[in-house]
Order: C-alpha cells, then sequence, then structure tokens
C-alpha cells in the first residue's frame, strides 16, 4: 500500500513540496506520495485527528498552523519546542512527533551552498518574526562568534535576544545595523522585504557593505530580490531562499523515509518550476 505525506496549510495550492518529495519517493523507488491538504485555522485539531486515524505517514506544516498543531501533538522535539512552531510532523506508529526543519534547513544551505564555516563568524539576522526565530536558535547551536539581530520594531529584536540567553547576541534598529555593516561576515534577511509583490522594498542599506560578505535572503520569489542584487553588484557573496526552501523539505525527507535525498535534483525541479 502507498504511504500518504502532505502539507497542512492555508492557502497551500503553490507549494512547490509536491514537487520536491514526489520526485525524490519515486528516484529511491518508495510507494508513497505527497499531497495538498487546504486546513482552514478552525479546523487544525480535526485535521491532526485525521493524520492519526487515516494513518497519514508524514505532514509538513506550513502557515498558519506552524504554532497551533503543538498542543494536538503527542512529542514536540526541544528546537521546535524551543521556537515554538512545527513544520515537520512524523507518525511513529501512531504517535505524532513534531520537528522543524526550517532553522536546520537555513543553516544546513548556508553551510553547504555558499561552503562558509559558521566557526567564528560574525553574523546579522535581519528580522525577527517566525521566520527569524527558527533560523536565530539554530544559528546559536553552531559555533558563531557573534549572531546579532536588527528589526524594524526594535523591541521585537530585543525580545528574542532576551530568549536567546546568549551572550554572543546583541539588538540594533536597522539604522544602527547600516552603520555596523562592515562589521560583519554574513548578513541574513529574513524579514519580507522585497517580497512579491512589494518587490521594491528593502530591508536595510547595503552602502557600507564590505565586498567578500555573505549575503543570503531566504526570499525565493523573486528568485533574486533587487536587494540581493545589489550586494552582488557591491562584490558580496549572495545566496537566495530556495537554498533554504529546499533543505528544510530534505530534512523532512529524510525524517520521514531514513533516506537523504539528492538536494541537487530537488533544486533544480524548483528552479525550473520557479522560471516557468
Ligand atoms: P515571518 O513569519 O515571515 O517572519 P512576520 O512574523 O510577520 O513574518 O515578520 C516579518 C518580519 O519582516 C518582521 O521582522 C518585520 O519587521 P517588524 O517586526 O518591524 O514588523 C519585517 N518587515 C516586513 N516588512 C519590512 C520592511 N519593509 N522593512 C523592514 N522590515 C520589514
Amino acid at each position: 500500500m502507498e504511504n500518504v505525506y502532505g502539507l497542512l496549510g492555508f492557502p497551500v495550492k503553490h507549494s512547490l513540496s509536491p514537487l520536491m518529495h514526489n520526485d525524490a519517493f519515486a528516484y529511491f523507488g518508495i510507494p508513497a506520495r505527497y499531497h495538498l491538504f487546504s486546513v482552514k485555522p478552525e479546523q487544525v485539531g480535526e485535521a491532526i485527528a485525521g493524520v492519526r486515524a487515516l494513518g497519514i505517514a508524514g505532514v509538513n506544516v506550513t502557515i498558519p498552523h506552524k504554532m497551533a498543531v503543538i498542543p494536538f501533538l503527542d512529542e514536540v522535539d526541544e528546537h521546535a519546542q524551543r521556537i515554538g512552531a512545527v513544520n515537520t510532523i512524523v507518525n511513529d506508529n501512531g504517535r505524532l512527533v513534531g520537528y522543524n526543519t526550517d532553522g536546520p534547513g537555513y543553516v544546513k544551505a548556508l553551510e553547504e551552498e555558499m561552503d562558509v564555516h559558521l566557526d567564528g563568524k560574525r553574523i546579522l539576522l535581519i528580522g525577527a518574526g517566525g521566520g527569524a526565530r527558527g533560523i536565530y536558535f539554530s544559528l546559536l547551536s553552531t559555533a558563531a562568534e557573534r549572531i546579532d539581530i536588527a528589526n524594524r520594531t526594535t523591541e521585537k529584536a530585543a525580545r528574542l535576544v532576551r530568549e536567546g540567553e546568549d551572550g554572543r547576541s546583541a539588538f540594533f534598529s536597522l539604522a544602527e545595523a547600516e552603520k555596523r555593516l562592515a562589521e560583519y561576515d554574513i548578513i541574513i534577511n529574513t524579514t519580507s522585504a522585497g517580497m512579491h509583490p512589494l518587490v521594491n522594498e528593502q530591508p536595510l542599506s547595503l552602502e557600507r557593505l564590505q565586498p567578500g560578505t555573505v549575503v543570503s535572503d531566504i526570499i525565493y520569489n523573486p528568485f533574486e530580490t533587487k536587494w540581493l542584487k545589489e550586494a552582488k553588484a557591491r562584490g558580496a557573496r549572495g545566496q537566495n531562499g530556495v537554498g533554504m526552501l529546499v533543505y528544510q523539505g530534505a530534512l523532512a525527507f529524510e525524517k520521514w523515509t531514513g533516506q537523504w535525498p539528492d538536494v541537487n535534483r530537488m533544486k533544480q525541479l524548483v528552479i525550473d518550476q520557479l522560471r516557468r
């Protein structure tokens, strides 16, 4: 019998996850299929009960349900608990276990795609929303030297730094971070500034950017934001959001199947689809 996997979200129709996972199932000859499940916010509990009752083998969870699913699970791993959001559920013989592969996926994509070692690196994270949380707590488990946070609403950056309880972090306003830009080896945009349809917005000014800095943007729509293009034009090494998308999926696939998929193959499928 075919195992069923899927995505719980609202809306889900533009998701690239079925493309990645179904290709990987086929590649390994695993009899399984990944489906999209559009779940209204008031029916999250019923959806999780459905996963249990129908024996669905595993699901991803996306906006707006990443926090809401937690009370319905049997277990939530430590990292997902800390950030308060689950994006991957494994059905372990009826026990539903929640994980979050977004932050770990981001860090793995950064290390592998950009060929950087985070040990001793000074990192600036821009943004303090849901996207930033997972990445921040994953970065805290590396040996980076500094992991500072800048946000439009400075108080939110302050709160995240307080939660991190890690002496390697400070928080800044965007204006302050702009002035300090040359202090960082890696600059990461986790805000929605520049994402379709507001493609002209920029998270912060790159005037003081040093050539050779790694500039990473978790946005993949557009494929390269104006900000990322400008960073590259100023001599930075740039990374777009495709890597995070692919690696969070690859880590979920590994949790479900025990197999590490061909990430380059996944990435190519995603890129072809995005360029269409
Ligand atoms: P997500 O879950 O995608 O991170 P979010 O929780 O709404 O979404 O957070 C969006 C992030 O983008 C926030 O850090 C937000 O800054 P505020 O906390 O000040 O709202 C940031 N953001 C959105 N638009 C921005 C813009 N035009 N310039 C700078 N930051 C922006």
